[in-house]
């Protein structure tokens, strides 16, 4: 059941001036996801007229050679991109050799940013995470670092809470925790965004969401993809610190916290530390129990073949790298006390989804006769991904003499109810980030206490001789996954 389409003017939103200083601007995530969100954001009229993206690199690039490499690399990949918005992006970018083992490098950096005084200067860390520390040393120097610099960090920001915390103490040397933007694109997605509406802007759904009321909340990240070109990161790192430690992590924040008592930046924050705080630890005797992970073997993904996890480029042969994972987490407080938030995430899976379900109890007492093959419960389904929408399922009479129930549900298919432009969530956070808006970025004691919960489970896996569970490409995950839910008589969702 669609919902009335609305049309809309597309926003303008005027921002300040600024230089964003992309760092790893010939990298994989700044062509593929960073200079289409600028361009998206330019194309749309939102960019002040005189801004600049500065990319910068190692190499010894001309700005036209630059320019040459995103024509052949981040054109061909842009929908709705006329001839004359891609040209008027281009007017907007330059390069900038910076390799941070040369002060010189930074010295004619700065001059040329300093030099034009920008409201604003976003400093975007596009890069292997060793080098955010000496790029910050480099700012420092410079004078890169004054109050209307905003440096973003991407993820990972280290590979466990030691190494986070070195990045961050080094990090704060030169920059206050106002002035960093701690990236997890999840929280730039539009659904993630609605969530907090339904949540905090309808009546209907709060007094129900508590343990009296949930049954269980399940959070699904399935990915098709395989680990593609990033085999050697991959395999140093694995899908509890890809996406649990951070993605996982917050979506459960974003479902579990208490109402915010407004929306700013810290109030949003304040309430999501409580519930990382309130995670129950996974015990390193409770790790076999609670958690699941497992590794893809050769199957098909779509129709196509797919090689094994350990086949792939990059890949040692005998990795115990997981790149799937199922863990069931708890919340030790009033609202959550005995709801089971379970949480899985894999590459080569079955499909492409993202969603979160939360399953409401069953009715105190039973009136109508029911077949058992029924699913008994409300659900609610916010879906993030492949595309945005919002399902209730419900009971209703079977039209008919006889009384029966059979279930049906309320949809809300946002890109036919609204059918404006939506902005992806990298455009998104930039935006934020060049506003000055902090509250969609991760604070830095939400960072340390995700790999506080996280790391138990990590250690527990390392010293362990058990490998992770075999998968075949194509499905939903080793059969442990599902056998977790079993023990607590549940089921995932796309299996109900
Ligand atoms: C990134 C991970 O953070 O998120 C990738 O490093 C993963 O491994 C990606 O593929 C998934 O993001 P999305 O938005 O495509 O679901």
């Amino acid at each position: 059941m669609p919902g009335r389409p609305i049309p809309r003017k597309e926003p303008r939103v005027s921002l300040p001036d600024f230089d964003m200083v992309l760092f790893g601007g010939t990298g994989d995530l700044a062509r593929r996801k960073l200079l289409p969100a600028l361009f998206d954001a330019h194309r749309t009229g939102c960019l002040h007229p005189s801004s600049r993206i500065l990319a910068t690199g190692s190499h010894p690039h001309t700005t036209e050679q630059y320019k040459a490499m995103l024509e052949e690399s981040v054109r061909p990949g842009l929908e709705h991109a006329p001839p004359e918005a891609w040209t008027s992006f281009m007017d907007r970018i330059g390069y900038v050799q910076a390799d941070a083992r040369q002060p010189a490098h930074f010295d004619a950096l700065a001059e040329q940013v300093l030099a034009r005084k920008p409201e604003v200067v976003v400093c975007y860390l596009a890069t292997a995470p060793h080098i955010f520390v000496p790029i910050c040393e480099q700012l420092g120097r410079t004078g890169l670092n004054a109050p209307n610099v905003r440096v973003v960090l991407e993820k990972p920001l280290g590979h466990d809470l030691d190494s986070s915390e070195a990045i961050n103490n080094a990090v704060s040397r030169y920059f206050g925790e106002e002035q960093i933007y701690r990236i997890d694109h999840y929280l730039g997605k539009e659904s993630v965004q609605n969530l907090m509406a339904i949540r905090f802007a309808n009546a209907l759904f709060e007094p129900l969401w508590r343990r009296e009321w949930v049954q269980d909340v399940q959070i699904t990240i399935a990915e098709e993809l395989g680990v593609e070109t990033r085999g050697d990161f991959y395999d140093r790192t694995g899908a509890l610190r890809d996406m649990v430690q951070n993605h996982l992590v917050q979506l459960l924040c974003m479902v579990a916290m208490e109402p915010p008592a407004s929306l700013s930046e810290d109030a949003i924050r304040d309430e999501k530390i409580k519930i990382l705080k309130a995670l129950k630890p996974i015990l390193p005797q409770d790790v076999a129990e609670k958690t699941v992970r497992g590794q893809y073997r050769a199957g098909a993904v779509g129709g196509k073949p797919v090689v094994s996890y350990v086949d792939e480029q990059g890949i040692a042969a005998d990795s115990t790298t997981e790149t799937f994972v199922a863990i069931k987490a708890e919340i030790a407080n009033w609202r959550w006390e005995g709801v089971p938030f379970y949480l899985r995430t894999g590459k080569r899976m079955q499909s492409r989804v993202a969603e979160i379900v939360v399953h409401f109890r069953d009715v105190p007492h039973a009136i109508f006769p029911r077949p058992l093959t029924l699913s008994p419960q409300n659900r609610l389904v916010i879906r993030l991904q492949p595309e945005e929408s919002i399902r209730l399922y419900f009971l209703v009479k079977q039209p008919g003499d006889t009384v029966e129930l059979t279930p049906t549900s309320l949809d809300l298919d946002f890109a036919n109810s609204f059918k404006m432009r939506r902005a992806g969530a990298y455009e998104r956070l930039l935006l934020d980030v060049i506003r000055g808006k902090l509250g969609l970025f991760v604070r830095r004691d939400e960072q340390v206490q995700a790999w506080r919960w996280v790391e138990p489970i990590l250690d527990t896996w390392d010293q362990s001789t058990v490998p992770p569970k075999p998968y075949t490409a194509g499905t939903w995950g080793p059969a442990a996954s599902s056998a977790l839910m079993s023990r607590d008589g549940a089921l995932w969702h796309e299996e109900a």
